[in-house]
């Protein structure tokens, strides 16, 4: 277990609740956290960019005001995601928001930057930067980041390609930071496994699309319900970058999900063509064969703390 900043030690649960684009929203984020797990979501799902300040200030009340009402069992911190891309130009305006509010942890994805970093520590934030390389993770840690999320195969959006015994091992290997494993991570026993490898968290985004708060259609949501790994395409076509989606999606969208194009990597965007892909072509990573109905979220990790406490128990730990 490596040496965690104040915000992230005590969690319940050493779970970080994803950022998932479009799908993320306050509702989830406080759910995620009341629960005891760290609730994130982008920047960018705020839209227009002023709704932002919106949505921090609820967040942040309601979640003071239930730390208030249970001292006892305080709320996990939230974290707030930037796309630190050239093809983000609200990253500015966004920081100003989030220093506002100083947010206690600031995931940056797609980038690396000192700047960033650095407005952050100003507030007293974390930073937590994801990779999907020991290379990258390199970087990440040089340019000032506090703590790393490794990526791993299997991750939906846009996932790595690495084994995630792989990677933890080769990042292990220099950093004693915070480390969160990202990847297909969907059960208790997961999370556990995740831990026994040398990470401090697991990072779940998919199965939290399966939930009542996520912002996502009732066919997206049942589709994860339905789903398995063999129903998950990873294609680099609709943002220019590698990612896991959902089959049928794909074939809804009139193509066959076996037969997919290359993308021309130069037309890579996260702004309003992203939108469009995002909605129609539903992202999700390989894990998904744990979930076995749409439930609320609390009700969600709830069943992951007990897996997670009987995979405990099994192994004697
Ligand atoms: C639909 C969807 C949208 C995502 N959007 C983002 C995003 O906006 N920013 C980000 O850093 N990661 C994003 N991710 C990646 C997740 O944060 C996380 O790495 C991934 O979901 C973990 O793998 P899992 O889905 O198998 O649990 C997204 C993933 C999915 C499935």
């Amino acid at each position: 277990m490596s040496k965690l900043p104040p915000v992230l030690q005590n969690l319940s649960l050493p779970v970080i609740g994803s950022p998932l684009f479009i799908i993320s929203n306050p509702k989830l984020v406080i759910e995620q956290c009341k629960a005891g797990v760290v609730g994130s979501m982008p920047a960018l799902n705020a839209r227009p960019a002023e709704l932002l300040d919106e949505w921090l200030a609820e967040i942040t009340e309601t979640l003071a005001a239930y730390n208030k009402a249970n001292p006892d069992k305080p709320a996990a911190p939230f974290a707030i995601n930037q796309i630190v891309h050239k093809s983000n130009d609200r990253l500015e305006h966004d920081m100003q928001v989030c220093a506002k509010y100083k947010v206690p942890i600031i995931i940056t994805s797609l980038g690396a930057r000192e700047d960033v970093n650095q407005a952050v520590h100003a507030w007293g934030g974390v930073v937590l930067h994801d990779i999907i390389n020991n290379k990258f993770a390199h970087k990440a840690i040089e340019k000032g980041a506090d703590g790393l999320i490794a990526v791993a195969a299997g991750a939906g959006g846009h996932a790595g390609t690495k084994s995630p015994f792989a990677l933890i091992q080769e990042i292990r290997q220099w950093f004693d930071g915070p480390l969160a494993l990202s990847g297909s991570i969907a059960s208790g026993g997961a999370v556990l496994a995740a831990q026994v490898m040398g990470a401090d968290f697991g990072y779940i985004g998919s199965a939290f699309i399966a939930t009542h708060e996520a912002r996502a259609s009732e066919a997206y949501k049942q589709a994860i319900v339905d789903g398995n790994s063999d129903d998950i395409v990873y294609s680099n076509l609709f943002t220019g970058v590698h990612g896991n989606y959902l089959a049928p999606s794909i074939r809804a969208a009139g193509m066959d999900p076996d037969n997919l194009p290359e993308s021309d990597p130069s037309k890579m965007n996260f702004g309003g063509d992203a939108k469009k892909a995002w909605k129609d072509i539903w992202g999700c990573g390989q894990g998904i064969g744990s979930i076995s109905a749409v439930t609320s979220t609390a009700e969600l990790v709830a069943k992951l703390r007990s897996e997670y406490e009987a995979a405990r128990a099994r192994l004697k730990l």
